[in-house]
């Protein structure tokens, strides 16, 4: 099995996101790499006795999708930020106009989602069977993740996200921050 290795972002100045916040950020996703590969390496080893080891077995094995998605999504959620800000347009932009009535009531819903208590992330992802887009939060990284869904676009509403630049109260301003920098092509490359 390939060794999942830790993505490296060309991330210009971001508009109300210090370098501070997103090299911490950044470490952090650094650990959920780590740590699939840590949990592939030591079920490894486990499934060698799987009867002796079947506890701590089925623990990692619950613990897997957290640790999965961890990585995944902050790999949505940084490369979104590369190549600066564009307002771009495309195929997924006039699908949201079908589903949504238009852009502006989508990214009304979004940001309404992303103010919703708790941690977690809110997702624009597209269902491989019908195509529908969906606006999705997902707790912590795992819990409410449907399945067959394409990720098109990933805010992450944990606190270590914003907390260097904005405190709690802030969520809005930091949302802001968040579309301030998204470069939406590449939410277009992704539907
Ligand atoms: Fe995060």
């Amino acid at each position: 099995m390939q060794t999942y290795t830790t993505k490296t972002f060309s991330l210009g100045t971001l508009d109300g996101l210090s370098q501070r916040q997103i090299d911490e950020h950044l470490k952090l996703y650094a650990g959920y790499v780590k740590n699939v590969n840590a949990i592939c390496d030591r079920v490894k080893i486990l499934k060698a006795d799987s009867a002796t080891n079947a506890l701590e077995l089925s623990e990692l094995t619950r613990r897997f999708g957290f640790e999965f998605n961890g990585m995944r999504l902050h790999e949505y959620y940084f490369s979104q930020f590369e190549k600066n800000m564009v307002a771009g347009e495309g195929k997924v932009k006039e699908k949201l106009v079908v589903d949504f009535g238009s852009y502006d009531a989508w990214l009304a819903e979004f940001k309404s989602v992303g103010l919703m208590r708790g941690i977690g992330w809110v997702l624009l992802v597209q269902d491989e069977v019908t195509n529908n887009l969906h606006t999705i939060w997902v707790s912590d990284h795992e819990i409410g993740n449907l399945a067959g869904q394409k990720v098109l676009l990933a805010m992450d509403m944990w606190e270590h996200a914003f907390l260097l630049d904005y405190i709690p109260s802030q969520k809005k301003d930091y949302i802001e921050a968040f579309f301030k920098n998204l470069n939406w092509n590449i939410v277009e490359s992704r539907g």
